[in-house]
């Protein structure tokens, strides 16, 4: 699978199989997630992985209830560890260990692909009561709530803005202005620029 296969095949995924996922790929979920780039590499963040059902339970109902959770054998709890991270960066630590969370969790999401699992991430949750349930020590912070199992049936498959939708060129509001429809699609603009290359090695 090439990494366009990956990100189109990955859907949040809210009905899973009645399947354990095992330690092993969980721990090769987490070997990505590690490689993934954070502020000055502090790497603060840190996983809690999630089998036990009555605390998978507790979790679903402090995430405004959403039970289809309970579904998935395993929740990966990412969270981050603001113990050091506070010195090095006193005004922004919260901000980058937000981003650091984000980023290692869309790692996870991707990996899972590969190996075949799907995943959901949630974000609302009563953190107080996540932290009571896995005991977090006050300097570990809940972010971010990852189901993982195996799909079953089929998913929703959301659609995204044009890329047309989303881009600017130098300054915001440029290009929807100028509706420059040389510019988009922007596959059309690479293929004239690789069109021109072949010419000129022609020449
Ligand atoms: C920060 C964040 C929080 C989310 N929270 C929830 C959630 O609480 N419940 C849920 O079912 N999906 C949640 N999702 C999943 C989104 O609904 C989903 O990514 C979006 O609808 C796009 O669909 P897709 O992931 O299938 O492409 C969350 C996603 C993100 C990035």
């Amino acid at each position: 699978m090439n990494l366009d296969q990956i990100f189109d095949s990955r859907h949040s995924i809210r009905d899973y199989q009645d399947k354990d996922v095992s330690y092993d790929l969980i721990g090769e979920l987490i070997d990505s997630a590690r490689k993934a780039p954070s502020c000055g590499n502090v790497q603060n963040w840190r996983f809690i992985i999630v089998k036990d059902k009555k605390k998978r339970n507790e979790i679903a109902a402090a995430s405004l209830k959403q039970y289809w959770m309970n579904q998935s054998p395993v929740h990966i709890v990412v969270c981050y560890d603001d113990s050091n991270i506070k010195e090095l960066y006193p005004k922004l630590h919260e901000e980058f260990s937000l981003l650091n969370s984000a980023i290692t969790a869309s790692y996870i999401t991707l990996k899972a692909i590969e190996l075949k699992l799907g995943t959901c991430l949630v974000a609302v949750f009563d953190k107080n009561a996540v932290s009571k349930t896995l005991k977090l020590p006050s300097n570990i912070h809940p972010i971010i709530l990852i189901t993982v199992g195996y799909p079953k049936g089929r998913h929703k498959v959301t659609k995204r803005h044009p890329i047309e939708y989303l881009i600017y060129f130098d300054e915001y509001g440029f290009a929807r202005k100028k509706r420059d429809a040389s510019i988009f699609p922007l596959q059309k603009q690479v293929q004239k620029l690789t069109d021109k290359i072949k010419k000129g090695l022609k020449k």
